[in-house]
Order: structure tokens, then sequence, then C-alpha cells
């Protein structure tokens, strides 16, 4: 009996740029996800399906064995807590900032920040290492607007082309709190149930990855138990 492995994926972003690569590695979904409402994708692999969920559930997910695999940005993992997870490989998508940022013509402010960001975690974090209190302001998007309505001094969001801040009379302030890529992300019990397989997998994904960046190799890293050159 083949052992099945479920490969979560964040849609939107993660998603559309995952699959790119999983088809370079020979493996396609067998139901197209931008059309179907089905969450569970069979591949052309019989022991591969992919689950289609929140950006913020897919450490949850490969946390709890819901899934086997995910792939999720730093950012959230940063934020969500991808303890207790082996993060094999860095796949060089969805790379961005994540930034501090304010209006341009704002004035010196005095005293306690009040940062909107749905990043309160990575935030409290941030600002608890310079010793300095602030208040956030929990939110779920569009981070940009809050600070052009007088709901927050600062802003802590992704960042890539700057576009959206630039759009929003809105200038970052380096340096950025982390930098952020979208990692391969797997659950420990997994790791070692279903070794042959995920091994497989992380090989054809690495030498996918590893062309992409033309590189000949992955290197190993501490938090791998083995890596790509291993196999
Ligand atoms: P959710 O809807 O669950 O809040 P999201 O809106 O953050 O998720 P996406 O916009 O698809 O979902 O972003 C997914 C990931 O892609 C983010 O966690 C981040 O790592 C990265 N990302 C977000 N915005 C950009 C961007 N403009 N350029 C490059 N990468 C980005
Ligand atoms: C993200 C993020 C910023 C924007 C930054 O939003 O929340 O608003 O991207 O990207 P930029 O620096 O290139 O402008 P979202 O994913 O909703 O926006 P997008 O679809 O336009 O990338």
């Amino acid at each position: 009996m083949p052992q099945i492995l479920t490969l979560a994926l964040a849609k939107g972003r993660i998603l559309d740029e995952t699959l790119p690569l999983l088809a370079a590695a020979g493996i396609h979904p067998s139901i197209d996800p931008d059309t179907s409402r089905q969450l569970i994708l069979p591949t052309n692999h019989r022991e591969i399906r992919l689950v289609v969920v929140r950006s913020s559930d897919v450490s949850t997910y490969v946390q709890y064995g819901g899934a086997d695999l995910g792939v999720a940005g730093k950012d959230v993992l940063l934020e969500h807590g991808g303890e207790g997870l082996y993060e094999p490989l860095d796949l060089h998508i969805a790379r961005c900032r994540l930034m501090l940022a304010k209006r341009i013509d704002a004035d010196k402010i005095h005293g306690r920040l009040r940062i909107a960001t749905k990043y309160a975690n990575i935030t409290r974090r941030y600002f608890a290492t310079q010793g300095r209190q602030v208040e956030i302001i929990k939110l779920y998007g569009s981070m940009e607007l809050a600070p052009l309505v007088g709901l927050a001094d600062y802003i802590v969001d992704v960042v890539d082309t700057g576009n959206t801040l630039r759009a929003n009379g809105l200038v970052p302030i380096e340096p950025p709190l982390a930098h952020s890529s979208a990692r391969l992300v797997i659950n420990r019990a997994a790791m070692k149930m279903k070794h042959a397989p995920i091994k497989a997998l992380v090989h054809g994904l690495g030498k996918v990855v590893a062309a992409r960046q033309g590189q000949p190799q992955l290197q190993r890293t501490s938090q791998q138990s083995w890596s790509i050159s291993d196999a």
C-alpha cells in the first residue's frame, strides 16, 4: 500500500506560485484549483494530494498532522508559530519584506506608538527588543488605510515593489522587521513514518528550486535532518 502524502497550500499567491514548482517536479493537480470548489485535490500521483487552506492555517494543519507537509510564507510562520515543524526548503517564491511604514507627512510621534497590523506577534516582539511599548491594532487586510484615516500612526505589513505604500502616501522605515519567502514545512511524525516519500518529494522540489536559483545543489541547514544532496 503506498503511503498517502497530503500537502497543504495557502490559497492565493502561495498556491499560484507553488503549482508551477510542483509541475516542474512532475506533480499536477487532476482538478483545476481555480475553478473547483473542492478542497482536497488529487494529483497525477496517486499517493500525493493537495489541500487548499487559509495562509494562517497551514502551520496548524501541518503541526497537528492534518497535512504531512505545507507551504507557507515565512512571515506567516513567524506570526502563527512554525514551532515543531521541519523547515527543510526555502522555495524562493512569494518573496517580500515585513516593514514598518508611516505617512510621508507624519509628525514625529512621542510616547506610545499605535501600530495597525495583522502581524501582531512579530510586531510586539520587535518593539519589545527595543524596549518600546506599542499599542497594536489588529487588522486582517488593507493595513495601508489605517494611517490615512487616523486609526494608527504606523503599519507593519509586507512590502514587495513598494507600489502599495507609494500609492497611499506611505513610506517604509528601514530596516525590515523580517525578510520572507515561502517555505516547505513538514510534520515531525510524518517525517519519521513517511520518510521515503517525503524525502523523494523534498528532493524533487529541491532540484526544481535549485535549478531556478541557478544552484547545482542546496546546502545543508541546521534544521535539516538530511539535505537534498544526501538523496
Ligand atoms: P490571508 O488571506 O489568509 O490573510 P494573504 O492575503 O496574506 O492571506 P497572500 O496575499 O496570497 O495571502 O500572501 C501569501 C504570502 O505571500 C504572504 O504570507 C507573504 O509571505 C507573501 N506575500 C504577500 N504579499 C506579497 C507581495 N506583494 N509580493 C510578494 N509576496 C507577498
Ligand atoms: C500585499 C500586502 C501589500 C502589498 C505589497 O497585499 O498586503 O498591500 O501586497 O506589495 P507591493 O509592495 O508590491 O505593493 P495583496 O496580496 O493583497 O496585494 P497584491 O495582490 O496587490 O500583491
